[in-house]
Order: structure tokens, then C-alpha cells, then sequence
């Protein structure tokens, strides 16, 4: 067993690295810089520490019983009989699933896959994906027949950014394949790694369909604490108040109101929405949380400035820090970050924004949003303080050395 784990970035490096430990992996990205930086034992998406990273990392490509070898050389994974594809899956501006980087690593894949070969996707996709989109990719590149001369399985991946406690091989994982036997033996593959087990789904579409409706569900249940966070401000109610006395109820379901944003449960939706509705099924409920989560950026802003008004804060010319820039608490993914949103919608009313983010990166965040970040508490006071992430760092600080004395500190968790 030779494994290629294509797409080494928040997914894949911990899958590659998880089976490093017990086969020859060779990670293959088609960005040099990731190579060199993983190569030189370091992953800047702090999902695997340096030292596992070291601990499995090989300077050539092995044969023997583990280790893993980055590389952006299409030649290095021919020897592979096991191709995981880990590449993203995003959402064009109108919404649309793009499946550009999956189809081009199934083209990749194409070209070095060998009679006997088991292609694995784990990207997040809609059911139908893999058979209908991927593997006929695979099949017109090489040339071999689909469950002939080569197989293909499905297993989605459910780690979730910053998370140091539920770490792949603690989360069961979910595996499915496109013969009952190949089903099996890729079953075998993940449970050989995977301490919390493996559900081996009955097909690919399964599996497919599992994933994408775990973001969903999630995605549905945030848009109604949100809708009742939009009602209850309206009716002067603590919004955290009713869900902290509701949630004393057994079976309640404890979401809390915010921003939904990252790649995944932001994006994925959109994917099972087309599907559906290539299938002729307009879907209601999961286009609607959609809508409401996307404009839960610009609703925190007009709140922020609302009650700026009613303090009596001239709102022009205000200043405001927002702290926190990424999609989520102590992870510097920045990725359809939605407090974007935030930050436009309080600069409509021409204030002045600061930006504190101690995990964000700020090259990334200057390319990607065109804003200026700083990594270290500011040292002067606002009008305003929006803690719209609640990384670790902010859980000791004291906020009234951040505030004027009229000022508004709004926390959204
Ligand atoms: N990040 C998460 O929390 C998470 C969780 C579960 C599932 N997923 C899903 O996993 C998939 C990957 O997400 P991610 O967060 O790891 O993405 P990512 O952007 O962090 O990493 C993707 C990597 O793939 C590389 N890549 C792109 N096209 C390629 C190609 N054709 N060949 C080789 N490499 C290529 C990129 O350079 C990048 O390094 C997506 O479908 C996502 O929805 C992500």
C-alpha cells in the first residue's frame, strides 16, 4: 500500500501525516510554497504541530513502512496504488459549486493511476459528485475502465479547524466504495488509523450525502437561533438569556446565535441546493438558513450603530476596534470570513476601523479583503469594540482599558 494524498491543506496534511505513521504517503499540492514550507517541517495552518510533523516527515519519497514526502512533481506519486483527493471545494460569486480543483486532481490522477488503483475523495461535494463528475475524468485521462481496471470510494472528512481535542483520528469516519468488496477494503484502510472507528456507508452517494447534510443541519439550526436573536432584539428580550433557560430542557438543541462563514458550512448548502434542483426539487428550508445566516454580517453592524445612536455617540468619524478577523475562534483560517461583513457594514457609516487578530495572518488578510490588521492590543480607546471571534487570547482582557467612557463593547458569542 502506497498512498497519494492530493491537496495538502487543512484536510489533507493531517490525513497524509495520520497515515504517514503507518505507510509510505507522498503528499503531492500544486502550490510550491506549501510544499517547501511542509518539507522544511512546518505547517502554518497549525493543524499539525511541527514536531509530528518532523516525527514522519522523509527527504525521499519511502517504500518502507511509513514517512511522507511532499512534492509538486506529478511523477513522484506513480508508484501509488492508493490516491486520496483532499483539494477544496468552493462556491463561485453567484453561489454555483465549483468544481474546477477537484476535476483538474482527477485529471492529475488520471494520469499516473494503474490498473488495480483505488482513487479515495474526501472533498465535500453534492451526492453524485465522484461517479458522475470526477471518475469519468479519470476514466477519459487514462484510459481505464471504472470498476474494472480501476475503484473509487468516497469518505468524507469531519475535523474541524483549531479543534485539538477531536483530532482526525478520534472522529469516526465515515467510508463507502464503489463495489462492496472495494467498500471493505477501503473500510479496512481507515479503520487501520482511525482509533474512534469507521462507518462503512452502503455507496458512494451515501457518504456524499452524509457529509453534505451534517454542514446543513448545522447551517439550518445556526439560521434559527439567529432569527430569534433578529425577533427577540425587536422585543427587548436577551436572546442568550431564553437560549441559556431553554437549553435547560433535555432535548433542546443548544446553537448560539452568529456569523456563519469558513468554507464549509457557509458554502456546502449551496452545493446540495444545486443538486436538488438539477433533480427538480426547489429546496426551502436550506436556502432560507442560508439567507438568513448571510446577513447576519450586516445585521451586527446596523445593531453596533444603533446603539451607538442611542448612547449618543456621533457614529461619523467613530472609532471601533473589531477583534477578531477569522471565521472562527483560535484558527487563522480566514476564508469567507463573514465579520467582513461587520466591518463593511460599520464603514457605510464612515468610521474608523481597527483590527485586532492575534491568529490571523496580516498578508493574507491585506490580499484577500483589502484590510490592515494588527496582532497586538491596541493600546488606545474607542467609541466601539466589536468581539466578533472569541479567540482564547481575549478571554482575559480587560475591556474597560479599551473603552472610552460612552462607548459600546457588543460581543457576538
Ligand atoms: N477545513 C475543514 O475544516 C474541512 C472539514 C471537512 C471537510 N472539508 C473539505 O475538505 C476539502 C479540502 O478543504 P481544505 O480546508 O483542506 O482546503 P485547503 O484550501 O486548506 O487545502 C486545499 C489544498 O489543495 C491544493 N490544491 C488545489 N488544487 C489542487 C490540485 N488540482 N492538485 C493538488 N493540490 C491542489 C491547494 O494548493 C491547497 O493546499 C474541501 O472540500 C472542504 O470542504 C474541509
Amino acid at each position: 500500500m502506497k498512498i497519494a494524498v492530493i491537496g495538502l491543506g487543512y484536510v489533507g496534511l493531517p490525513l497524509a501525516r495520520l497515515f504517514a505513521t503507518k505507510y509510505p504517503v507522498i503528499g503531492f499540492d500544486i502550490n510550491k510554497k506549501r510544499v517547501d514550507e511542509l518539507m522544511s517541517g512546518h505547517d502554518h495552518t497549525l493543524e499539525v504541530s511541527d514536531e509530528d510533523l518532523k516525527a514522519v516527515l522523509s527527504k525521499a519519497p519511502l517504500r518502507g513502512f511509513g514517512g511522507l514526502y511532499c512534492t509538486d512533481i506529478i511523477e513522484d506519486i506513480k508508484d501509488c496504488n492508493v490516491y486520496v483527493v483532499t483539494v477544496p471545494t468552493p462556491a463561485d460569486k453567484h453561489n454555483r459549486p465549483d468544481l474546477t480543483p477537484l476535476k483538474k486532481a482527477s485529471e492529475t490522477i488520471g494520469k499516473v493511476i494503474s490498473k488495480g488503483d483505488i482513487v479515495i475523495y474526501e472533498s465535500t461535494v453534492y451526492p453524485g459528485a465522484t461517479e458522475e463528475d470526477c471518475i469519468p475524468v479519470v476514466e477519459a485521462v487514462s484510459g481505464l475502465k471504472f470498476n474494472r481496471d480501476f475503484f473509487a470510494g468516497y469518505s468524507p472528512e469531519r475535523i474541524n479547524p483549531g479543534d485539538k481535542e477531536h483530532t482526525i483520528e478520534k472522529i469516526k469516519k465515515v467510508t463507502s466504495g464503489s463495489t462492496p468488496e472495494i467498500g471493505r477494503q477501503i473500510d479496512e484502510l481507515y479503520r487501520s488509523v482511525i482509533i474512534a472507528g469507521t462507518h462503512l456507508a452502503p455507496a458512494i452517494k451515501v457518504a456524499e450525502a452524509a457529509k453534505i447534510i451534517e454542514n446543513c443541519q448545522r447551517d439550518i439550526n445556526i439560521a434559527f437561533v439567529n432569527e430569534l436573536k433578529k425577533m427577540f432584539d425587536r422585543m427587548d428580550i436577551d436572546t442568550h438569556a431564553v437560549l441559556e433557560a431553554a437549553g435547560t430542557k433535555w432535548n433542546f438543541l443548544r446553537f448560539r446565535p452568529g456569523l456563519v462563514g469558513g468554507h464549509c458550512i457557509g458554502v456546502d448548502p449551496y452545493y446540495l441546493a444545486q443538486k436538488a434542483q438539477d433533480s427538480g426539487y426547489f429546496p426551502e428550508i436550506i436556502l432560507a438558513g442560508r439567507r438568513l445566516n448571510d446577513s447576519m454580517g450586516e445585521y451586527v453592524g446596523s445593531q453596533v450603530v444603533k446603539k451607538m445612536i442611542l448612547k449618543g455617540i456621533p457614529v461619523k468619524n467613530s472609532d471601533i476596534l473589531v477583534m477578531g478577523i477569522t471565521f472562527k475562534e483560535n484558527c487563522p483560517d480566514v476564508r469567507n470570513t463573514k465579520v467582513v461583513e461587520v466591518i463593511r457594514s460599520l464603514k457605510e457609516y464612515d468610521t474608523k476601523i481597527a483590527i485586532y487578530d492575534p491568529w490571523a495572518n496580516p498578508k493574507e488578510v491585506q490580499q484577500e479583503y483589502g484590510l490592515d490588521i494588527v496582532t497586538q492590543l491596541p493600546e488606545e480607546k474607542f467609541d466601539a469594540v466589536v468581539v466578533a471571534v472569541v479567540h482564547k487570547e481575549f478571554e482575559g482582557i480587560d475591556y474597560a482599558l479599551l473603552l472610552k467612557e460612552n462607548s459600546v463593547l457588543y460581543t457576538l458569542k
